[in-house]
């Protein structure tokens, strides 16, 4: 068994900022299923979104924010992230990174930083390092990290489940113990023990066929979390990207929404621009509006995409904002500085997930969840974009606080080992994957942007049989990769759609033709599950 005072399963912006605050006061454990700088943090091109400048005020980003999560946003939560963002944005910038800088210079003679502008923003409020600015945040918190003899990152090992006293009986109340790790390159799976645990785990795209997320996010923390007990909220709330690149080659290139902010038009295939009878702030009206709008416009036209158009600036400068897109771009044959970009929609992010209080605490004592596999309540039915980086930072911050102020004490409850199948039936691989795809095609053709209750009961069904071969699997065969990822988007899709079940209305991104309005007796409500 690995004893750690501190477990974090995923190595995003989350787990590698939280690290760094807590590593002074004991030893550390990273858990992470691939190398460590593969996270969703990692892809993130727009940027962290927060009040630096004159013409900006937190009033304008809670308003922001607020109107995005179309009024299911806690606003307590939402004031404490954006007036806290500030100040944890500075530490970053200490820890050494870099953020793009304007061509205007401060008072104090130095550069300000060059402020982007996504949609539903009403100010220009995006610090970004030009469209890489996940990989220069992930980078610059590696960096760090690599200099704390307290912390040690275990790659290639991917959490099985979480190891609770209610599980095993092993005291009263439920108390998160450690968790259960497969140690993928020498197939064994290992015991972790801590008092702290820390699930920053990311999000779910992986459970829909299109996304714009990596193979990692499959949703591990979520699924963990529900089997062992915790309450998981809004899941119905998962944020379609509108724009993917769309190219046969291309697997989930994102095409920043900072390209819009820059002017980007959305046309369809004939060259009209539909967004502007749709939302005054046409092809930067909040994200929802725009993949719905994108979602029609193909059903009506056929069309297998639409297209987003930047032709009209000058090119020297779509090169120098957007050196990471015009190069990959360029790379599938588009030029982007003379040709429109073939997009789609893509799932992108989940608004939902494991239910914290403001200090990433979970209803499971001694677990914590900070990032994407959270849900604090800061983005309600909608996220506004670049949010996100910025709610991590700000919890992870804050959780490290509460656990420092009040330590959690070992336990010595003694954890049983690992139980596994023996069976290795290689002919029967094949149901695994055919699961994996069969599970990520139903929940794109009917859990997708647009939905019905019909739709939504067929996929009910579906997915309750898919989990029962899946947990015969999982009972007699020697676990894999897959097969534990399977078992996690199975949950995850099973919670999306209980939760898009529990709601009567379309509120943000739960668009549901059989309930086309907002229910103000919804307008505070939570969709809340618990594993019975
Ligand atoms: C983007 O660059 O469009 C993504 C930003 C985000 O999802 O917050």
């Amino acid at each position: 068994m690995k004893q750690f005072d501190f477990l974090i399963l995923g190595s995003g912006i989350a787990g590698l900022s939280f690290a760094l605050k807590v590593a002074p006061c004991g030893r550390v454990a990273i858990v992470t299923k691939k190398n460590r700088a593969e996270s969703n943090t990692n892809y993130a091109q727009g940027g962290i979104a927060a009040v630096t400048s004159k013409e900006d005020s937190f009033e304008l980003h809670v308003r922001d924010t607020l109107a995005a999560g179309a009024g299911l946003c806690k606003e307590k939560v939402v004031r404490t992230i954006v007036e806290e963002g500030p100040a944890r944005i500075q530490e970053l910038i200490e820890l050494g990174m870099k953020f793009s800088e304007s061509e205007n210079r401060a008072e104090d003679g130095s550069r300000e930083l060059d402020l982007g502008r996504e949609g539903g923003h009403s100010r220009r409020r995006i610090l970004h390092a030009k469209d890489m600015t996940g990989h220069e945040i992930e980078s610059a918190l590696l960096n760090a990290i690599s200099k704390n003899r307290n912390i040690e990152i275990f790659e290639n090992h991917l959490s099985i489940d979480l190891i609770t006293s209610r599980k095993f009986g092993l005291n009263n109340g439920n108390r998160c113990l450690g968790a259960y790790v497969f140690d993928k390159k020498n197939n064994r799976v290992e015991t972790f023990s801590a008092p702290v645990t820390l699930l920053a785990t990311g999000g779910c795209g992986k459970v829909y066929l299109y996304t714009t997320n990596p193979d990692i996010a499959t949703g591990d923390g979520v699924a963990m979390a529900f089997r062992a007990g915790a309450s998981i909220a809004n899941m119905e709330f998962v944020q379609f990207h509108p724009t993917c690149l769309y190219h046969p080659k291309a697997k989930s290139f994102l095409i920043s929404e900072a390209v819009r902010g820059e002017g980007g038009i959305l046309k369809n295939l004939d060259g009209k621009e539909f967004m502007d009878s749709v939302h005054p702030l046409k092809s930067l009206a909040p994200r929802d509006i725009v993949a719905r709008a994108i979602d029609s416009e193909m059903k009506r036209t056929g069309a297998d995409c639409v297209l987003l158009d930047i032709t009209h600036k000058p090119a020297r400068f779509i090169i120098e904002r957007f050196p990471n897109i015009y190069k990959t771009c360029l790379g599938y044959g588009i030029d982007i500085t003379k040709e429109p970009i073939p997009v789609v929609p893509a799932a992108h992010y989940q608004c939902g997930g494991v239910m914290t209080n403001i200090d990433g605490e979970t209803d499971i004592t001694g677990l914590f969840a900070v990032g994407e596999v959270a849900c604090t309540g800061l983005h309600g039915a909608n996220r506004l974009a670049s949010n996100s980086l910025l709610e991590a930072l700000v919890i992870a911050h804050r959780a490290s606080e509460k656990i420092l102020a009040n330590p959690f004490s070992k336990t010595d409850a003694q954890i049983p080992a690992w139980q596994s199948g023996h069976a290795t039936n290689a002919d029967e691989l094949v149901v695994v994957s055919h699961n994996w795809d069969e599970i990520r095609r139903l929940m794109w053709d009917y859990v997708g942007i647009v939905r019905t209750n019909k739709r939504l009961e067929r996929a009910q069904t579906r997915i309750a049989n898919l989990q029962d071969e899946i947990r015969e699997y999982y009972w007699n065969f020697i676990v894999t990769s897959d097969l534990l990822e399977l078992r996690n988007i199975a949950t995850v899709a099973e919670l999306i759609v209980k939760c898009a079940l529990m709601r009567p209305e379309s509120r943000g991104l739960n668009y549901n033709l059989d309930f086309p309005n907002l229910n103000p007796e919804w307008a505070q409500r939570d969709s809340v599950v618990r594993k019975s």
